[in-house]
């Protein structure tokens, strides 16, 4: 159940333990790419390691863990899958090992009030325009912001009912990124434009989550017409 490959990655997932790297790791993992699961604590991100391994049964390969710089350091790519919160701290403590490097970002800087959820306003423009500032050489991509943690961990196979949008300023890193979409969803990603565009993605995470409260669903995005 898994899309053939022209290259396989080593990527390293910062943020590794949590419920979206571990999703996204597990996918990337089964696809036959090399992927290192990061967090602030190097034996946190080898239990981590071992519980996506012993989902994953045998198809792939197998997943190890690290702390964050040494995973971001081994990597060919870097998928940063941290909470808004704290964010620009975490990519600044990063930044030496990110440079030059493709770097996707899903991160969506998202609020939470009585009324529900919503995007909140970012100075920079979005979480990937501030990775992007922080680290002017990386090769920012913005993608897999819309797949739930959920899907990625419990549904057997591929997600072939949802679109990864993807954008970027930088050609060559998003061409990968839309190929490295087919190992979560079957098939290339969407170019959905520059990066700038971001601004755009990672608040409508907040339309699909108010979507999946009313309607007790996991929704996700599929684009028609392409
Ligand atoms: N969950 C979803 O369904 C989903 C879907 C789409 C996109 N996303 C986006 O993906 C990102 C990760 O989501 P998640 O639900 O996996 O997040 P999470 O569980 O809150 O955090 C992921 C990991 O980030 C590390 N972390 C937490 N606070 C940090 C800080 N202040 N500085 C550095 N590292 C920190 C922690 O790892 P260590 O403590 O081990 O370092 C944690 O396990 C978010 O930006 C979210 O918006 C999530």
């Amino acid at each position: 159940m898994t899309q053939p490959v022209s290259q396989y990655l080593s990527i390293a997932v910062i943020g590794g333990t949590g419920p979206q790297g571990k999703g996204l790791a597990l996918r990337f993992a089964r696809a036959g790419h090399g992927v290192t699961l990061g967090s602030r604590d190097a034996g946190r991100a080898k239990e981590a390691a071992d519980e996506v391994n012993a989902h994953r049964g045998d198809s792939g390969t197998a997943l190890t863990g690290a702390s964050n710089e040494d995973a971001a350091a081994g990597a060919d790519v870097v998928l940063l899958a941290v909470p808004w919160n704290g964010h620009a701290e975490l990519v600044a403590s990063l930044a030496d090992r990110l440079a030059g490097k493709i770097v996707i970002s899903c991160v969506n800087p998202l609020g939470f009030d009585k009324s529900g959820p919503y995007g909140l306003n970012v100075e920079a423009g979005s979480a990937a325009e501030e990775l992007q500032a922080l680290v002017p050489t990386a090769r920012v991509v913005g993608g897999f912001h819309h797949l739930s943690a959920v899907s990625l961990w419990e549904e057997e196979g591929l997600l072939d009912h949802e679109d990864v949008l993807v954008v970027s300023d930088d050609a060559e890193a998003k061409a990968l990124v839309l190929e490295l979409a087919a190992s979560v969803v079957g098939r290339p990603g969407i170019d959905a434009g520059a990066l700038r565009l971001a601004r755009q993605l990672e608040p409508l995470t907040a339309v699909l989550i108010a979507i999946n409260k009313k309607y007790k669903v996991r929704s996700g995005v599929r684009i028609s017409g392409v």
